[in-house]
């Protein structure tokens, strides 16, 4: 059953498809490597991997050329058609098999995977029991589940500038300019993590939170905050006067070089289980 949490994320990655790949993809780790990157990492040892929420299939096309060779099997889901048509354009991709479907309700087999990625996406997804069954259902035993999840911003920086300006616009927002509560907040934190995949049969998760630099020209970060949810449904003309007080703050922070120092931070989790069955 598709629920109205479902139903804005179709409509807001029908109209900004890639929007995340976009705005994270340059954003790099302490040892360089973004959070993409990272993820493929975790999962250099799994020859059959399934991306869920896949978006616009950057990750998969990593996967796809990663150093070891690419997985034999190797599959994406998303609800979103507009951003599966982009990721099967990626020419890396011809041999991805790319579905549209909810995570919840997966359409693969028992045991179909040995390795499962998600970037930024998981903790979107409601009925997280759900999920994490199916993830159990189609990974084998002792499969791997690597996942990205948003921690915030960093401080004392324009992403944390952003914040700070755009709460009040986006709780003072009518109703019908306010997006529907997203996902499930424990998956946001380790103990919540764990209480929703050990049930299903995984070790409790290794658990890092990763600042990602995103430090750029000021039109880029906007790009960057510009992946909040809130803005979607937002007046275009409240949007364009935070944007504009947003950009004079941000300006005032610039670094020697013009860029605009910018920083997120992911949980990288990772926990072995899978039933498959
Ligand atoms: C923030 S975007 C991340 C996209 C991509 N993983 C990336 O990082 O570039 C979240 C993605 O998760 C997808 N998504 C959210 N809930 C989902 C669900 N229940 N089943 C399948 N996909 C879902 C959305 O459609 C969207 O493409």
């Amino acid at each position: 059953m598709t629920t109205l949490q479902e139903e804005f994320l179709r409509t807001f990655h029908a109209v900004h498809p890639s929007v995340t790949a976009r705005a994270m993809a340059h954003g790099k780790s302490a040892d360089g490597r973004s959070s993409y990157e990272l993820l493929r990492d975790r999962v250099s040892a799994c020859d059959r991997v399934l991306d869920l929420g896949c978006g616009d299939g950057l990750l998969l096309e990593l996967l796809a050329a990663r150093p070891t060779g690419a997985p034999s099997v190797l599959a994406g889901l998303d609800l979103s058609a507009e951003e599966l048509a982009l990721a099967r354009r990626r020419p890396g991709l011809g041999r991805t098999d790319l579905r549209v479907g909810r995570a919840q309700q997966l359409s693969f087999s028992d045991a179909q995977f040995d390795g499962c990625v998600s970037h930024m996406a998981l903790m979107l997804m409601s009925e997280a029991e759900r999920v994490a069954a199916e993830v159990a259902r189609v990974l084998a035993p002792g499969g791997t589940l690597a996942v990205a999840l948003g921690a915030g911003v960093a401080g004392g920086e324009a992403c944390e500038s952003f914040l700070r300006l755009a709460r009040p616009l986006f709780e003072a927002a009518p109703a019908a300019q306010q997006i529907p509560p997203l996902g499930d907040p424990r998956l946001r934190t380790r103990d919540g993590f764990d209480a929703v995949f050990r049930p299903a049969g995984f070790a409790p998760a290794e658990w890092e939170t990763v600042r990602l630099d995103l430090t750029g020209p000021l039109e880029r970060v906007w790009r960057t905050v510009g992946t909040y949810y809130d803005l979607g449904p937002l007046d275009p003309a409240v949007t364009a006067e935070l944007r504009a007080r947003f950009e004079a703050e941000a300006a005032a922070m610039a670094l020697p070089d013009g860029r605009i120092p910018c920083g997120m931070k992911v949980h990288l989790a990772t926990a072995v289980g899978g039933r498959g069955a």
